[in-house]
């Protein structure tokens, strides 16, 4: 079985996901911009930001093409782990990846930069994820890593 991990990661916080599900799986890793050829692989983790209540616009032109594989996909957010708006942006990936075999998913807060949280209070204040972004801070930490090893685990086994 040959495993890929493909990421797409603005400031990091999904890279370092990433990182670990591919130290996990013994597999290799590539961002999602550099991801050509998938056919030659059997299970794909797909590791995506958040952005406008679903994955980032890369991670939406990739999903479609996990088409006939085993996925397991994982995400960070600026809201929280257990809110709808999560909840709703990770059923828009599973859609989005419809034709694949999502074996898993994990998604943890991932930190927003206070002013990142500035601008985005200022172009859109009614972002329902805003008012749980402070929460954010110091995430990913060692126990979402954790967290998201057992999920793999669970998954691609
Ligand atoms: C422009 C922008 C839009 C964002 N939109 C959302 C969103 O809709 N929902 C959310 O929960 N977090 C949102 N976030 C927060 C990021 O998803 C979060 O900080 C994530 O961990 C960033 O991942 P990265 O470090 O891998 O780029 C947004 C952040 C930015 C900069």
């Amino acid at each position: 079985m040959k495993t890929l991990v493909v990421y797409s990661s603005q400031t990091n916080n999904t890279k370092r996901l990433a990182e670990a599900a591919a130290t996990a799986l013994n597999a290799e890793m590539v961002s999602v911009g550099a991801a050509g050829d998938i056919s030659n692989y059997d299970h794909i983790a797909v590791g995506f930001w958040f952005k406008g209540g679903g994955p980032d616009p890369a991670t939406q032109d990739f999903l479609p093409k996990l088409s006939g594989k085993k996925a397991f996909l994982f995400a960070t957010h600026g809201g929280a782990a257990n809110s709808t708006h999560v909840k709703n942006g990770m059923n828009k990936a599973r859609d989005l990846a419809a034709g694949a075999t999502v074996a898993g998913s994990f998604s943890c807060p991932g930190e927003v930069p206070v002013k990142v949280q500035a601008a985005i209070a200022e172009k859109n204040p009614n972002a329902p994820w805003l008012p749980d972004a402070p929460a954010a801070t110091g995430h990913p930490d060692e126990k979402d890593l954790s967290d998201l090893r057992k999920a793999l685990r669970d998954s691609f086994s």
